[in-house]
């Protein structure tokens, strides 16, 4: 055989074989395509890096550029629509009990902020009209129903925040309403029909049948992370639902849940998703 075909068939042999496992490695990394078609939503508010459910940490979801903000709503004693996580206050501000068993002036006078570092001292629990005031048109908020069988009469109150505001449309910002609870989810989808709606789940197998249920009044099924597969995913968009699985908090599973070709991302850390 001629010396130089040789020597290039022998190099052609080592390319090949080199360059295998980079194609490869290639073919696995997440595309910028992958981030752009996903939301990525700040998990009450950029959680990671600032107490959660404050200006604080909405401002810091603002200034990361994420596309939308996660918040918990529950209900004073008086009504007022406040946003915290937890059912009790001890967790993230400085006072203890149930939410529902103080009113709005009282609550106004916790700090929300001290327990995630001294800088956020003096951090208040914030109202969600105060927050779709200073956001909307901003950036998306998608709006956690917590616990709404502790508050009755929730559904109804939100339901006027958004309609009061305009918000009730889709085309209007970027605004999702969504529960564990489906029977509230349901009472919001017959309070404002045009609302984009989602379901929260836990890691629980679904039926087609209820998939099919939740597709009569909800756009989104946002399951936990660890349900998420490509095929999942396929999945829900055969029954017309996106989903934004929650809760991303190490770069393994942004990618892994990018890849999968999931919708939104609920992460305390947005800079995972995406290092705009
Ligand atoms: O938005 C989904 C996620 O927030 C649900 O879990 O406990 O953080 O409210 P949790
Ligand atoms: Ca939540």
């Amino acid at each position: 055989m001629n010396r130089y075909i040789f020597i290039f068939l022998v190099g052609l042999m080592f390319f090949g074989v080199a360059a295998a496992p980079l194609s490869t490695a290639h073919a696995d990394e997440v595309k910028n395509k992958d981030r752009k078609q996903t939301l990525n939503i700040a998990h009450r508010g950029a959680s990671g890096y600032a107490p959660e459910n404050t200006i604080a940490a909405f401002d810091k979801a603002v200034e990361m550029k994420a596309d939308m903000f996660e918040v918990d709503v529950q209900m004073s004693k008086d009504g007022e629509l406040v946003l915290i996580h937890d059912t009790t206050l001890d967790r993230t501000t400085d006072g203890s009990g149930n939410v529902g068993d103080f009113t709005y002036e009282e609550l106004q006078k916790l700090d929300a902020g001290s327990w995630f570092g001294e800088e956020f001292a003096g951090e208040k629990i914030p109202t969600l009209g105060e927050v779709l005031d200073k956001y909307r048109g901003k950036i998306g908020i998608l709006i956690e129903l917590k616990s709404p069988a502790l508050y009755p009469g929730i559904e109804e109150k939100v339901a006027e925040e958004l309609k009061a505001r305009n918000l009730d449309k889709p085309e209007n910002d970027k605004i999702i309403v969504q529960s564990f609870n489906h029977e509230s989810v349901q009472k919001v989808h017959e309070l404002l029909p045009s609302m984009p709606l989602g379901v929260l789940l836990g890691n629980t197998e679904v039926t087609d049948e209820q998939l099919s249920e939740f597709a009569s009044y909800a756009e989104y099924f946002n399951p936990n992370k660890a349900m998420i597969t490509k095929e999942f995913v396929d999945r829900l968009h055969s029954f017309d639902l996106q989903t934004q699985p929650y809760t991303v908090r190490d770069q393994a599973s942004a990618d892994y849940l990018l890849k999968a070709g999931v919708d939104g991302i609920i992460t305390d850390f947005p800079d995972y998703v995406d290092p705009r």
